[in-house]
């Protein structure tokens, strides 16, 4: 297997890995260069332009051929862009100082990345009791479906980031987006181009596959 360019290192906690050279990361060539080098964009790095609306069409084809066992299709999707977005953002400004009062809006709020990014996906998870898939396995399901969908943007040439921190969490945000009883947000999905300006992609740690894999033998 020939190895990519990149610069071994240990974390302060003692962890081995390694970081790819920001010049071969997201290598769309053929599929297994992007998955070797697949990076996820920082949200601040997101702008416009945004997915055209064939773009928007296929990310979320690619989202919905996720496996699903029982095919109970645990997720949903919101895409929230234009005024709504705007509506969303002064909303999640607003709702967050009253969950904070006398604070500074910070990075947390988020409300800015909402603006920025030209569209914002929110993946629902829709997971119920079943007489024969576990929860837990719808679950893994709706991971599998984000992954999917930002995999899909970032092969687009889009740049992509899946996100949660407390809207994710907040039950007014829930009921802003109309969510059901039984439904919650298993990603903010913020999706556009890379923009010029911002500090070029690096690579963040990752960890060598041999120190995460042993191969069994009848008696370990
Ligand atoms: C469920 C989930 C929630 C996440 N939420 C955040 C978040 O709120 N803020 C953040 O900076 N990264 C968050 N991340 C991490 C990023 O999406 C991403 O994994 C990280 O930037 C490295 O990305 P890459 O491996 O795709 O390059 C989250 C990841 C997952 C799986």
């Amino acid at each position: 297997m020939k190895e990519l360019p990149r610069t071994v290192m240990t974390s302060r906690s003692g962890r081995r890995g390694f970081e790819l050279n920001p010049e071969v990361l997201n290598d769309r060539s053929d599929i297994i260069s992007f998955l070797r080098t697949r990076r996820s964009a920082e949200p601040a790095a997101i702008a416009p332009p945004g997915p055209d609306e064939e773009q928007l069409g296929i990310i979320l084809e690619c989202a919905a051929r996720t496996p699903d066992h029982g095919k109970l299709e645990p997720w949903r999707f919101i895409v929230i862009r234009g005024g709504a977005k705007e509506h969303l953002a002064d909303f999640l400004l607003e709702r967050w100082k009253a969950l904070n009062p006398g604070q500074e809006p910070d990075k947390t709020v988020q409300h800015d990345l909402v603006r920025k990014a030209p569209v914002v996906i929110v993946v629902v998870a829709r997971t119920a009791e079943h007489p024969k898939i576990p929860v837990w396995e719808q679950q893994l399901s709706v991971g599998a479906c984000c992954m999917n969908l930002i995999a899909a943007a970032t092969a687009m040439g889009l740049a992509a980031q899946w996100r949660s921190g407390w809207l994710a969490e907040d039950p007014e945000v829930f009921r802003k987006l109309g969510l059901q009883e039984n439904e919650t947000i298993a990603g903010v999905m913020f999706v556009g181009s890379r923009d010029p300006s911002a500090p070029p992609q690096e690579d963040r740690r990752r960890p060598f596959w041999q120190d995460l894999t042993t191969y069994w033998q009848p008696g370990d």
